[in-house]
């Protein structure tokens, strides 16, 4: 099955080359016209594959050899974060890192429809020569979220032996429904109008290819395994529940951890930080219809005004969390989306209310979800006479939790890595993360790679302010933190390998 997906691809990237067919869906009216827009993107994967070829034949010296012989002890492990940071710091991979970013951020593409990101990343890896596999996250939901899906990819960086150590690293790969805003990008400015990275999701898939290159370099020498997770629908599709159910932590050789990351502009650029526990939110959306009765704007009695009835229910929603949860304790309730009528002198028939629930547990989060059906019901039929009928998100997220013995470990990794030399210990945040689901299925580390102080507006730079926040239509990458993630994935990986040797070997001599 996944065989064939790939064989399919690769007479898809033929054709690219002959006519106009496989991209055509993706390019914006204004390129489509233009004869040359598929030369142009012909031209933008030659130069990506370009770049690739030039990380690739970065070689390492044996200083991996070293750290694995001398049980990482100080003096090892100070020259192998040299040796990582110079690597990440190479011309070369700046050039790969760049390319393939700007790439990526040209053709954005939402959930479950991330195919030619996934092109993209497959050409990476064959150009890279690491085995992968296809077809992963297919969507469970296409009533809800429009496309198949499948365009995650599992790849394989070292022995794959079972009596070695195996890792996950994660990135997610899919695009927001959002007008780009972003200033002085023209040059890769995204080529679909209503489609933008702007939760650097690109930023996030070309550093974990940059470490994979890093990492492919020194193969041999790693005692263990790398498992590679691109993940599409990130954004409210749950697909990283998808990889779990389909098998992607427990593949043979079975994943002892997993790792992932975010930028994040609210933190200066190069800080690393997480916390033990819970990181992110767990997360769930509602939708309800009212159905009341309309009629003549002068007449109110004569109907049930649905947009009364919203207007009061929106804001009995705010008591739920004012008036149930704990002062101590954090959870939101946030409505977003009101619509109703299209006159003055119309009360309208029907009314919709969407939003969503926030809150650091999976229980408390399902006592928020009753809270807002029970309010919904009595606000909208008991007081108002109108029907509701309330639908919930297909998956909730859980809460992104980092398992409280691996972070003591995993904080000296982002100190190692970090600008500031230490590891900013933070307090949880309200957004979602579906990596939560993999945090679930084996324990995890989720780190946060502040980027918030890069760009300028000066005009003689006219490089894009990084400090705007996820989802909003001016945000920008801050394109100097990808190496900062190309570091931390190969320590993390090279360096919990080592770890899990010598705990293994604990075991063992315990025995
Ligand atoms: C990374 O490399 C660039 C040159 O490409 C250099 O200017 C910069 O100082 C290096 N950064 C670090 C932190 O080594
Ligand atoms: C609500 O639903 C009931 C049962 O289907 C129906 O009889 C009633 O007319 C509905 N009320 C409104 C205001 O639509
Ligand atoms: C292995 O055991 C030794 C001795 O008990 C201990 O000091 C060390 O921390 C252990 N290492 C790991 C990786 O668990």
């Amino acid at each position: 099955m996944k065989l064939c997906r790939l064989a399919l691809f690769s007479q898809l990237l033929l054709l690219a080359s002959v006519d106009a067919l496989p991209f055509g869906s993706r390019v914006s009216k204004d390129s489509v016209e233009d004869d040359s827009s598929n030369d142009g993107v012909t031209q933008e994967k030659k130069s990506v594959r370009g770049a690739t070829s030039k990380v690739a034949r970065q070689s390492s010296t044996d200083v991996l050899t070293k750290f694995y012989a001398q049980n990482g002890d100080d003096a090892s492990s100070l020259e192998l974060k040299n040796e990582i940071h110079n690597l990440a710091n190479s011309t070369s991979m700046q050039h790969f890192l760049v390319t393939a970013r700007r790439s990526l951020h040209r053709h954005p593409e939402v959930m479950y429809q991330e195919e030619f990101t996934s092109e993209v990343i497959q050409d990476i890896l064959k150009e890279l020569d690491i085995p992968f596999t296809t077809g992963w996250a297919k969507n469970a939901h296409p009533d809800v979220f429009p496309g198949e899906g499948g365009y995650g990819i599992v790849a394989h960086i070292g022995s794959q032996s079972e009596d070695q150590p195996c890792i996950i690293l994660r990135a997610d790969m899919d695009a927001l429904p959002i007008l780009e805003q972003t200033k002085y990008i023209d040059e890769f400015k995204s080529r679909t109008d209503n489609k933008m990275h702007a939760c650097g999701h690109d930023g996030h898939v070309t550093m974990l290819l940059g470490a994979a290159a890093l990492l492919k370099s020194v193969e041999a020498k790693i005692p263990g395994t790398v498992r590679l997770l691109f993940q599409p629908a990130e954004e409210g599709g749950a697909g990283g529940k998808r990889m779990v159910e389909e098998g992607a932590v427990s593949l043979s050789p079975q994943a002892q951890h997993a790792f992932g990351m975010h930028v994040w502009p609210t933190l200066p650029t190069g800080a690393v930080a997480s916390r033990s526990g819970p990181l992110l939110a767990a997360a769930e959306m509602f939708e309800i219809h009212v159905e009341g009765k309309g009629g003549h704007a002068a007449m109110p009695h004569l109907t049930k005004d649905p947009i009364v009835a919203v207007s009061s229910l929106v804001l009995n929603l705010q008591t739920i969390v004012a008036r149930n949860v704990s002062p101590l304790e954090s959870g939101v309730i946030s409505v977003t989306q009101v619509t109703s009528g299209d006159a003055f002198n119309v009360i309208p028939a029907n009314a919709i209310v969407k939003g969503t629930i926030r809150a650091l547990s999976t229980e408390r989060l399902m006592e928020l979800r009753d809270k807002v059906q029970s309010m919904t019901m009595a606000t909208i039929s008991d007081v108002y006479g109108c029907n509701a009928t309330i639908s919930f998100s297909p998956d909730f997220y859980p809460p992104t939790v980092n398992d409280e013995n691996l972070f003591q470990w995993s904080k000296e990794i982002g100190a190692l890595v970090s600008k500031e030399g230490t590891l900013r210990d933070i307090e949880p945040t309200m957004g979602g993360e579906d990596f939560a689901f993999i945090a679930e299925a084996v324990p995890s580390t989720f780190f946060l790679i502040g980027q918030g102080s890069g760009g300028s507006e000066n005009e003689k730079y006219h490089v894009p302010r990084t400090d705007f926040g996820l989802h909003h239509p001016s945000f920008a990458l801050d394109e100097h933190v990808m190496p900062i993630g190309v570091e931390l994935h190969s320590n993390l990986a090279i360096r919990s390998i080592l770890k899990l040797a010598l705990e293994k070997e604990n075991t063992t001599a315990e025995k």
